[in-house]
């Protein structure tokens, strides 16, 4: 039952400005009920004149010069570029991009790019971009769009959620601004610069000659850019919060939001606020009355309890919504919608990391962000299904290294229940560290999923000398300020006893097990976590190390000096209850670091699955001691044609009691399961069927097979989802396989297939999980690797179907018959977009 506006009152607690003023909240009900069922955050806001508009479809891109300004629109040529006011014709109706290519965004140039086989570029993937590659390190994005007179005395500003890199907007032949870092929002203001009633011309130059990273960074504007109009009296920008806390047993919401007027005269105002549960009740709510002076702001705080709150946790990801409203001389001036969650995060020297009082391991990886055939420019669904991946495998937990994620990932996180170490780029406390830290947490700190925050990995430079310690003081006594619900830890490497380590309210190891103990051992009262773990290489499908081919073997055994294999992480942290459990190095592989190898290896190999979220083998270890289900997983795969009669190493990842191998139904032998421990037979190889039935008390209860597979017949295309939203974002993820007479897939097939999307769709990428090929994610075929390859389809706004084809070509052999797949799209409100 709602409570009555009386239990609301009475819930009112230590209220310093919000309060709940008589008659206020049945009025701010009625206004607010109308938010009840909107979709997301503050797109449209009914009677106010905010407006939150999808900025990404329609833009139109040259590849320009980092060093020739002939050939970069003339930019630069003149040297007095930003101190001019205006001029810039590339942002005027004068310029005439008829030539320029058609795009939407998110995009990342640098995934289009070939590779190039030039060491510097190693960790990067082998993309030529920097400063030895001016050709391809400028890029442009021009759009047109219009502006209704009715706007003029609103505050516009166009806002980025994140580009790569050193970004310049021009509007209307004006320079706007300027935005350095790739990972943190940023926005400007364009009111002064718009043309209302017509026409307006907007120019950024993305510039990817210098990194923030050592890593596969992408190029341009790869994620979302968004054109935002409100009120001149307006609710302050990522300032609205909702904080949870729990004193004696009681949870309790202090919730604030600050009035920005930046028109020119006092406005005397009331905030309106709601919290409303997942069933759509009103919990709490409150109201405010304010004045605020021209160009100031004013905060609004107040606490409140929360009654019997439904709890976040991984499990049970509860969410709820606070709407705030605000309002004068009866009209609505500007709304906001902010997600929150209730949960209790507890971190413990002796026994780790308890949430909701109880006592979690953090069975985490650590992820960079960009997947096969799209690069750093996810489309938002690719983010579920990156994390439904992980959830699968039993996991709890990512770590965002080394940079501030995209929302939407930390959305899709707080939706589906998963916990976040949110890691900041830079370990500064200069200007540009402490920006990037501070937009971080405010733009965060109501996110149930994080856990913790990071301030930086690894700085080997200043961690140990004496600015260390004083630098990350500085950053986590901001972070506290900002956000006095969690506590800080940062990545560290070796340094262990250098002060540094001390500052941080929770030590995060990276590597290094032979140095935990010690280091616990000198600081009993710091609580700890592996913020890095494992680094364990393996090629998905590959059962021998091949260094000729680049090829490392997927058995659980493999891994470069400093690192460590699942089983050798997993068994160490499970055994100390200190430790709070900890993050993989990768959930999934990602661009560049191909370690152990050089050229040709274009991705890393320490995912626990592969580019396209294709599993290792190690993912069943993981799933096996992470996860709830009973697990079975036997590899290799039993087409050994080449090594008849030798001895194969079979192996099987089980939680089960025990397990039974059988080789064309002769027994080789039954083991028991050890605790956090693989299987293993040495089997001599002869084609047939091998199988491995899996007991638990006494009871065969899961049993899994290898097959000799035979020749290939036909192509099977399978699709993850079969309908998808008309709504030009949504995507669907193709699994391409090769199948046999027997309708089994092939485990080593390596054929091309070729791909033809008619309908309304289009091919965004392709990809295989193969660290060594070089083919491009974007044509429209691609190789099989250890049997499979992966198609990502996307749709348009029109309502249909999508058609994918698959067929091989005549040469190479073999000749497949072609096969299809229709995905429809289906009709749904699309989120408010520029037109
Ligand atoms: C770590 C580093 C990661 C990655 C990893 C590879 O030291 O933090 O970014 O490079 O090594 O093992």
């Amino acid at each position: 039952m709602s409570p009555t506006r009386r239990d609301l009152i009475r819930s009112g607690l230590a209220l310093s400005t919000y309060s709940l003023l008589p008659g206020s909240l049945s009025k701010a009900h009625a206004l607010l009920g109308k938010y009840a069922d909107a979709q997301s955050a503050d797109d449209a806001t009914p009677g106010s004149h905010r407006e939150r508009l999808l900025f990404d479809f329609g833009w139109k891109f040259f590849q320009g010069h980092a060093a020739d300004p002939l050939r970069d629109l003339g930019f630069g040529v003149s040297q007095d570029d930003f101190a001019k006011s205006g001029g810039f014709e590339f942002a005027t109706q004068k310029f005439d991009d008829s030539k320029w290519r058609t795009l939407n965004l998110p995009h990342d140039w640098a995934v289009e790019l070939p590779f190039v086989r030039d060491d510097e570029l190693q960790s990067h993937g082998y993309k030529p971009l920097g400063r030895r590659y001016p050709e391809n390190s400028v890029g442009w994005y021009r759009r047109v769009f219009e502006i209704p007179k009715s706007d003029e005395g609103l505050r516009i500003g166009v806002e980025f959620d994140g580009a790569f890199r050193s970004a310049l907007v021009f509007l209307n032949g004006y320079f706007i601004g300027r935005n350095d870092n790739g990972y943190a929002p940023f926005r400007f203001d364009l009111t002064d610069f718009l043309n209302y009633g017509g026409k307006n011309y907007l120019v950024v130059r993305m510039d990817a000659s210098f990194g923030d990273g050592w890593f596969y960074e992408g190029a341009g504007i790869y994620r979302h850019v968004w054109l935002m109009k409100t009120d001149a009296l307006h609710l302050g920008h990522y300032e609205n919060y909702v904080r949870p806390w729990t004193q004696r047993d009681k949870t309790f919401l202090t919730v604030s939001s600050v009035v920005q007027n930046d028109s020119e005269q006092a406005e005397s105002c009331e905030v309106h606020y709601e919290v409303i549960d997942a069933n759509g009740k009103i919990v709490v709510g409150g109201s405010s009355r304010t004045t605020v002076p021209a160009g100031g702001s004013k905060t609004q705080i107040g606490a409140f309890s929360l009654p019997d709150p439904a709890l976040w946790s991984p499990e049970t990801p509860n969410l709820y919504t606070a709407v705030f409203l605000l309002e004068s001389d009866g009209k609505v001036r500007d709304a906001e919608r902010i997600t929150f969650g209730v949960r209790d995060l507890r971190w413990d020297a002796d026994h780790g990391f308890f949430l909701n009082g109880k006592r979690v391991e953090i069975k985490g990886t650590c992820n960079h962000q960009d997947h096969a055939g799209v690069g750093a420019a996810l489309p938002d669904r690719l983010q579920e299904y990156r994390l439904g991946i992980l959830k699968d495998m039993g996991s709890n937990a990512v770590r965002t290294s080394h940079n501030m994620p995209t929302p939407e990932l930390v959305e899709a996180c707080d939706r589906m229940g998963m916990m976040m170490l949110c890691e900041t780029r830079m370990m500064s406390a200069n200007p540009e560290g402490m920006a990037q830290l501070e937009l971080m947490v405010k733009r965060y700190r109501n996110s149930p999923s994080i856990i913790l925050w990071s301030m930086g990995n690894e700085e080997w430079i200043m961690m140990p000398k004496e600015q260390g310690p004083r630098v990350v003081a500085d950053m986590i006594a901001r972070t506290h300020e900002l956000d006095p619900t969690r506590l800080c830890t940062a990545a560290v490497n070796q340094d262990y006893k250098a002060h540094f380590p001390e500052i941080l309210d929770v030590m995060g190891f990276n590597y290094n097990l032979d140095e935990h103990d010690a280091y616990h051992k000198a600081h009993p009262n710091q609580p700890c976590v592996g913020s890095e773990t494992a680094s364990t290489v393996a090629t998905r499908g590959i059962y021998s190390t091949d260094k000729l081919r680049n090829w490392v073997s997927a058995y659980d055994l493999n891994y470069p000096r400093w690192a460590e294999t699942a089983e050798q992480w997993w068994k160490f942290y499970a055994a100390r209850e200190w430790l709070a459990g900890g993050f993989a190095w990768t959930g999934f592989d990602y661009r560049g670091e191909p370690t152990p190898y050089g050229w040709p290896s274009i991705n890393s190999q320490f995912g626990i699955v592969d580019m396209c979220g294709f599993p290792k083998d190690d993912f069943y270890y993981y799933k096996a001691w992470w996860g709830t289900e009973p697990v079975l997983h036997l590899f290799p795969h039993w087409n050994w044609e080449e090594r008849l009669g030798e001895p194969i190493s079979v192996w099987v990842h089980s939680n089960l009691d025990e397990v039974e191998l059988f080789l064309n139904g002769k027994s080789q032998g039954s083991r028991k399961v050890q605790p956090l421990t693989h299987l293993e037979w040495k089997v001599k190889y002869e084609p047939g069927v091998l199988e491995a039935r899996g007991r638990k008390n006494g009871k065969i209860v899961l049993t899994e097979k290898r097959e000799t597979t035979g020749e290939p017949v036909a192509i099977k295309l399978t699709a993850d989802r079969t309908e998808i939203d008309a709504d030009g974002e949504d995507v669907a993820l193709l699994r391409v396989e090769a199948l046999d007479k027997q309708g089994r897939p092939l485990p080593t097939a390596d054929y091309t297939i070729s791909f033809r999307v008619t309908g309304e769709g289009v091919l965004l990428g392709v990809g295989n999980g193969d660290p060594n090929c070089q083919e491009s994610d974007k044509e429209p075929k691609r190789s099989l690797f250890s049997g499979l390859a992966q198609v990502i389809v996307q749709s348009t706004r029109t309502p249909g179907t999508i058609t994918v084809e698959a067929y091989t070509e005549d040469w190479p052999p073999p000749k497949l018959p072609a096969t299809k797949i229709v995905i429809g799209t289906k009709k749904i409100g699309s989120r408010p977009s520029v037109g």
